[in-house]
C-alpha cells in the first residue's frame, strides 16, 4: 500500500478528525509526508478538510477509484486481490492474464479508462476517463458447464440491483445482458471463459462490466448517443464508484455461490423488458423477425418466429424492432 492509501485508510477508519501528528505517528512517517499525501488525495478528488487544532477529516469520498474505499464497503474478512489502474487497454485482458497465472476467485481489476475496451460480438466499448466504471471479476465457480452458462445473466442481475440501490434508479435488463435506464443503454457486460479440456469443466470466467456513470454527452460520438446514456445524464447525479463496485462484488458473490439454484432468475425476469416486443434475431449471419415471449428457466430468450415456430435462444443477439 502506498503512503497515500495508508493515510486514506486511517481517515476512513476514524470517520472523524485525525491530527497530523497522530497520522504521522501511526504510519511512522513525517508530518511533511502526511501533508504531501493529503495534497495528492485532494487532487484525486477526495475532499479532505484541515481544521486548526483538530486535524484532518475526510468530508467526501468523491468519485476516485481507491482500494481502501472499495474495501470499506466489503465485508471485513474479504480477502480478494484488487488491481486498480489509471489507464489500461482492457480490464478483461488483464484479468484473463491474471486468471491464466492462477489468480483466485473474486479478483477485481478496475481502471479509470480503457484504451481498447471490448464489447460483445467483437465490438469496441467506448471507455472515457473520469468517473465511469470499467471492471472485471475473475470467477471460478465450482459447478457444471450447464450452470456456467448462466453466469452472464447472473452478472446482469447483480449489476442491475447494485446500480438501483446506489443510484436510486429503476434499471431494466435487455436480454442477454445490457442494462437500460429510461430506454437507453448505460451498461454492457462481456463474459469470457476458459475451458479445462482435461476435466471438461470451466477453468475460469472473467465477467467484464462497463457502466456509464459520468455524462457521455461530450465523450460519445453522435451516433452512439442515440442509443446510449449514463447515470449522470439520466439522473443528474454522479455516484461514487467505489461503493457501487463493492455492491456489485457482493451481489456477484451471493448469486454465484449457488448459481445452480438460480436465485438471480427472479430478479432477472422482473427487470427484463423485452417480453412481448418484436425483435430481429441474428444467428449464423442471418436475421429473422420474431416476438419475444419471455425468459426460460435457463435464462434463454423464448421467441416465436413469424412462421409460427418457437425457439429458446441461449446466445446471440435479439435487436428490438422499433414499432
Ligand atoms: C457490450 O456492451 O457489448 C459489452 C461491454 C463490456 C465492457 C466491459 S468494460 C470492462 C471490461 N473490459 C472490457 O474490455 N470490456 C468489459
Amino acid at each position: 500500500m502506498t503512503t497515500k492509501e495508508k493515510v486514506l485508510g486511517v481517515l476512513l477508519e476514524s470517520g472523524g478528525f485525525v491530527s497530523g501528528e497522530t497520522l504521522a505517528e501511526r504510519l511512522g512517517i513525517s508530518r511533511n509526508s502526511v501533508w504531501k499525501a493529503v495534497t495528492s488525495l485532494r487532487s484525486d478528488g477526495f475532499e479532505i478538510e484541515a481544521v486548526t487544532n483538530k486535524g484532518y477529516i475526510l468530508s467526501s469520498e468523491g468519485t476516485a477509484l481507491s482500494e481502501p474505499v472499495i474495501r470499506k464497503y466489503l465485508p471485513e474478512n474479504d480477502s480478494r486481490s484488487i488491481y486498480i489502474f489509471d489507464t489500461i487497454d482492457s480490464t478483461n485482458n488483464y484479468a484473463k492474464k491474471l486468471a491464466s497465472e492462477g489468480a483466485g476467485n473474486g479478483t477485481l481489476v478496475t481502471a479509470d479508462m480503457q484504451t481498447a475496451g471490448r464489447g460483445r460480438l467483437g465490438r469496441s466499448f467506448c471507455s472515457p476517463a473520469g468517473g465511469s466504471i470499467y471492471m472485471s471479476v475473475i470467477l471460478r465457480p465450482k459447478t457444471d458447464m450447464q450452470s456456467s452458462q448462466l453466469i452472464t445473466s447472473c452478472i446482469a442481475a447483480a449489476a442491475a440491483d447494485a446500480v438501483d440501490r446506489v443510484c436510486g434508479t429503476d434499471v431494466k435488463i435487455k436480454w442477454v445482458n445490457d442494462l437500460y435506464l429510461n430506454g437507453k443503454k448505460i451498461c454492457g457486460i462481456l463474459t469470457e471463459a476458459a475451458i479445462n479440456f482435461e476435466s471438461g469443466g470451466l477453468d475460469y470466467a472473467v465477467a467484464g462490466i462497463g457502466i456509464n456513470l459520468r455524462s457521455v454527452k461530450e465523450s460519445f460520438p453522435e451516433e452512439l448517443l442515440k442509443i446510449a446514456s449514463s447515470v449522470e445524464d439520466e439522473t443528474g447525479n454522479l455516484p461514487g464508484r467505489c461503493r457501487l463496485i463493492a455492491e456489485i462484488l457482493k451481489n456477484i458473490d451471493s448469486y454465484m455461490q449457488n448459481i445452480e439454484k438460480k436465485a438471480f432468475l427472479e430478479e432477472y425476469r422482473r427487470r427484463s423488458f423485452i417480453t412481448g416486443m418484436r425483435v430481429a434475431v441474428s444467428k449464423y449471419d442471418e436475421e429473422r423477425t420474431a416476438t419475444a415471449l419471455g425468459i426460460s428457466d435457463n435464462a434463454g430468450l423464448i421467441v416465436k418466429y413469424d412462421d409460427g415456430t418457437e425457439e429458446v435462444l441461449n446466445s446471440g443477439e435479439a435487436r428490438i424492432i422499433k414499432q
